[in-house]
Parts: C-alpha cells; structure tokens; sequence
C-alpha cells in the first residue's frame, strides 16, 4: 500500500469538501463557502483517514465520503452553535450570521447537514447507514442538554462529561469507528479504534473549554471567556465552584443580564485558578488512555501521525 501522506489526503478531502457544497443558490454556497475556506485543523477527517489503515483493505470511496459527511456535520453544528451563542466571530472570521443574517445561517446550518446526508445516502456499507444516523440524534441531543443546562450551577461533573461526550466525542469516536470499519477492519480492531476516538475527543473538548479561558482573541478567533458569558458551565468552573463556595457565590448570581464587569471578575478569576492545571490533568488523563490503547494495536503507516496528533492535541493553543 502507498505510504500515507496525512497532509496530501486532506487536501483531496478539502478538494471533495468544496466540491459538495456547489449550490445553485448564490447564498447558501457563499456563505458555506465562507466557512470553509476559513479554515478548520479537520481533525475529524484526519481520524478518519489514520484510522482506515487499521482495516484489511485499503482505504476506499467509502472511506472519504465518510471524512467529508463528518466534516459537513461538524461545520453545521458549529453555525448553529454560532446562532445559539450569538456570536460575531469565528476562525478569525464574522460569523455567518453576522456577515449575513441569523436566518441564513440556521439555513446554511441545515443546508451543509442536508449535505451530509445526501453523501452519507451513497456510502455502501449499510452498518455505517446506521452508526451514523444514531449519531446525528445524540450530537442533536447533547447540543439540547447544553442549550437546557445554561447557567446551571448545579450541575455535576458527570453531567458535564456525559454532555460533552455526545455533543462532541461522539463525532470523533464515529471518525476513527467507522475510518477503520471502511478498510474492513476487525470487528474488535474497530472497537478498540473507537475508544480511542472517545478519549481522544473527551479530551478535546475539555481543552477546548480551557483555553476558552486562558488562550487569547487573536489565538481563539473569538473573544476569550465567551462560553461562561453564554452561561456554559465547563470543567475548570465547576471544578472551582465545588471547592470554593465563594465562588460558587458568584458565579450562582450571573445571569444573561448581568453587567460585563460581573462575568469578567469570574473569567479572571478561573484563569488565575489552579483549577486550570486540574482540568488539564482530566484532559491528559483521557490522552493517555487514548495512548495506552493506541499502543495494544499493531504498529502501521497511521500509528506515528496518530502520536503525533495527539501530542499535538495536549499542547495546542487553537
Ligand atoms: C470546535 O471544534 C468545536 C468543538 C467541538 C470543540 P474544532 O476545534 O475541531 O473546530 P475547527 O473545525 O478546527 O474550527
Ligand atoms: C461546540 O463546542 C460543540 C459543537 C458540537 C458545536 P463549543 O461551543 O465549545 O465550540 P466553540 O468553542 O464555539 O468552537
Ligand atoms: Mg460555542
Ligand atoms: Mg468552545
């Protein structure tokens, strides 16, 4: 088999990606359009490819209209997720609803899952039919429970990770599940694949939601602090709030209508916290779970880049 050139199978999937959201609406494909090209790291793809190494055949159509629907499903829900939260910026960029209006983007949000069904309907193995209509449900549902669970500070942690699991490692573990089920990987092979991409994407997530607080604007792409001003409780608060009544006090007093200054004594408070070591020890424990499985595979052509994107993973700063 072709030695695998991570960097160049992305490009093909960038390639596919721009050819399916073609529209003959000018709005819909500029405003889809906008958002590709604004970038994206493409982990979900990048898993999907890494993990078709572990199969028996070589990587397949399948394997790529796979990367491309979970690309498109994860880009609907952040434009959605961008109307919820009302934000303005993006990867550095006006949102679609800024740049546009809140009803373009809730369409292009339904636009580019429509997509993804319609690539995921020409896919020929039917198990993945399955997986991947499951999936769809429980993003939709964990992305509710968030949108239910704003300014609760009563909450528990297990909430938390049961929430960020299905609204965000759900997609990753269905990235390195079904890469590898694509190239007719083992039954347990594609298992164990997919607990990876669970750990991998637990982790991710959690880190997403550390540096909300202690990266910057320019880094993020959008204003820091934005999810505890959007009333998303994540790990280091909660962590904070269970040891520091305070605290708790405060953050218990925040509401939609709250003063800036209010959300901005709590943001500076978490990002001088130790409790954003706390969370990053949570997030690297999940990596290293990921690591020790990762480890009980056979050694191929995937299992370096793999290491490497997990490494990157624990020390990225976008
Ligand atoms: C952002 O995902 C939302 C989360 C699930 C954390 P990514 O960090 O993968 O977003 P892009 O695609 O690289 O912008
Ligand atoms: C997004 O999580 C998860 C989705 C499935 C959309 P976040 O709300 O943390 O994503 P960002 O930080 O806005 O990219
Ligand atoms: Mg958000
Ligand atoms: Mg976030």
């Amino acid at each position: 088999m072709e030695k695998l050139n991570i960097n160049k199978e992305i490009k093909k999937i960038e390639k596919a990606l721009k050819q399916t959201i073609k529209s003959d609406n000018a709005v819909l494909e500029e405003a889809s359009h906008h958002l590709l090209l604004s970038g994206g790291k493409r982990v979900r793809p990048s898993f999907v490819i890494l993990s078709s190494e572990y199969g028996i055949s070589p990587r397949n159509e399948d394997t790529y209209k796979i990367a491309v629907s979970l690309e498109l499903i994860h880009m609907a829900t952040l434009v959605h997720d961008d109307v919820i939260d009302r934000s303005d910026k993006r990867r550095g960029r006006l949102t679609i609803s800024k740049k546009w209006d809140q009803d373009t983007a809730i369409l292009t949000g339904n636009y580019l899952l429509a997509l993804a069904l319609n690539n995921i309907s020409s896919i020929e193995d039917k198990r993945i039919h399955m997986i991947l209509s499951h999936a769809i449900v429980d993003v939709c549902r964990g992305e509710l429970f968030q949108f239910q669970d704003q300014f609760n500070t009563e909450q528990s942690i297990t909430n938390y990770l049961r929430r960020i699991n299905r609204k965000t490692a759900l997609l990753i573990q269905l990235a390195t599940e079904l890469g590898a089920l694509s190239a007719h990987a083992d039954h347990k092979t594609a298992n164990k694949l997919k607990r990876i991409g669970h750990y991998i994407g637990m982790s991710f997530q959690i880190v997403d939601d550390i540096l909300d607080f202690t990266s910057t604007e320019k880094q993020l792409g959008k204003p820091v602090g934005s999810d505890l001003m959007n009333g998303h409780i994540t790990l280091p608060v909660l962590l904070e709030m269970r040891e520091n009544p305070e605290f708790k006090a405060k953050v218990d007093a925040l509401n939609p209508n709250s003063p800036k200054e209010d959300f901005v004594y709590c943001v500076d408070y978490i990002r001088q916290s130790s409790n954003i070591d706390a969370a990053k020890q949570i997030s690297r424990q999940y990596l290293q779970k990921a690591i020790h499985l990762l480890d009980e595979l056979e050694v191929n052509g995937a299992t370096t880049w793999f290491k490497k994107l997990i490494k990157r993973m624990e020390s990225r700063n976008i």
